[in-house]
């Protein structure tokens, strides 16, 4: 016993010497960085969009989840903030992930008014932008930057491949309605642009201060003016609302509504038999049927216990643009080149389809035109193939 006692702080010495000596003699590998990678999340978990930054945030989680909970071989360490969606206190949020927190990377966020603020705030510092929602055309066009990425697709888009369609179905005139700010002024503006290019004329454009919910005399206003269709842009709580509110007042069996897909997803449990045979266009859809969607759908549901909707896919999404580049420099965010071109050559394997980006990093993607059909935003056509946008003074 007292031999094996002498012993033992004898063979822990040789024994930490060893390792000591073995740390030394081991190549330096870039991948083995000792800190964290430090991720901000800025988005919205209250007010009229909190459930989409919820989703966005599983999304996000999941894919991480799938690559071994790790970016190019790091570990993670996650910043919250909570936007509120309001723009006035965007600056600050962001900042204090950028200054006080000192993050690598910010993702964010949903409304487009806070993002504005936030891709200013990567530019001013270099911080690496990824954008999961807001579509704020300027974000990927005048405002463009190497190190802001977007992976969800830019406001005028959804609004483009309404206009077509309804253009297409010979509807004449359209109302127009939105809270009146960035998103919703460029949805209804790629709408105006495409309907009224192929022949349609719209006849009034109506808007309420975000996140305003009293409908009633907007409501009224398309009761008076009879349009052959209205086309409104609203998300989250104010979505489920406003289609409730536009069925109380009976206008769905008169005027058709449609509108770009955040109208009827992540919301279509609450609106119930008033979404019924909603058309709207999105670069998404529950069923799409590609192994992609499938996977990505079951383990969200295992994940959370809820379905997912299009927040989670571009959540997911974000990260897995991410993952491409930290995984080209092995987590040696010091490569930010490197980095930067593998996000931008990167061809995603999304569950809305595989996509890559344009030059200024916006996705190119199929916008679908999906109807509500049994509590489900079903796909029921290509309203415009491979999506991409305007340059729109990007300078990259
Ligand atoms: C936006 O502010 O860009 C936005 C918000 C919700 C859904 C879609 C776009």
């Amino acid at each position: 016993m007292r031999a094996l006692d002498s012993i033992a702080p004898t063979l822990v010495t040789l024994a930490a010497v060893g390792i000591a000596a073995a740390a030394l003699l081991a190549p330096v590998d870039a991948a083995a960085q000792p800190s964290k990678v430090k991720i901000g999340l800025m988005l919205p978990y209250t007010g009229t969009y909190a459930a989409l930054g919820t989703a966005i945030t599983n999304g996000f989680k999941l894919a991480i989840d799938e690559n071994s909970g790790k970016l190019g071989g790091r570990e993670i360490e996650y910043f919250t903030v909570d936007d509120e969606s309001d723009p006035a206190k965007a600056p600050d949020n962001a900042n204090k992930l950028v200054k006080r927190d000192q993050v690598d990377v910010l993702v964010g966020t949903v409304h487009s008014g806070v993002a504005l603020a936030m891709a200013k705030i990567a530019r001013d510092t270099n911080t690496l932008l990824i954008v999961p929602n807001a579509g704020a055309d300027d974000i990927t066009g005048s405002l463009c930057a190497a190190n802001v990425f977007r992976s969800s697709f830019s406001n005028s888009q959804m609004g483009i491949a309404m206009g077509k369609v309804m253009a297409e179905q010979k509807k004449k005139t359209a109302v127009t309605l939105t809270w009146k700010y960035a998103a919703g002024d460029e949805s209804v503006g790629g709408f105006k642009e495409a309907f009224e290019a192929a022949g349609g004329k719209v006849i009034k454009a109506l808007s309420l201060p975000f996140p305003q919910v009293e409908f009633q005399p907007y409501l009224t206003a398309i009761a008076a003016l009879k349009p052959d269709v209205v086309y409104a842009f609203f998300a989250g709580g104010g979505a489920v609302k406003f289609v409730k509110d536009y069925a109380a007042a009976g206008l769905n069996r008169t005027i058709p509504l449609v509108g770009p897909g955040f109208l009827t997803d992540g919301t279509l449990e609450a609106q119930g038999e008033t979404a019924q045979g909603l058309l709207t266009t999105l670069h998404y859809g529950d069923g799409l049927d590609n192994p992609r969607n499938i996977a990505f759908r079951a383990a969200y549901v295992k994940a959370f216990k809820s379905e997912p909707d299009v927040y989670a896919v571009q959540g997911f999404d974000a990260a897995q643009l991410l993952i491409a580049g930290m995984n080209a420099v092995k987590g040696d965010l010091t490569k930010r080149a490197e980095l930067v071109k593998a996000m931008e050559e990167s061809k995603l394997d999304s569950p809305r389809g595989s996509f890559a980006l344009t030059r200024s990093h916006n996705p190119i993607h199929d916008i679908y035109l999906r109807k509500v059909e049994g509590g489900q935003n079903k796909v029921i056509a290509v309203a415009v193939k491979n999506l991409t946008d305007p340059p729109r003074g990007c300078k990259l």
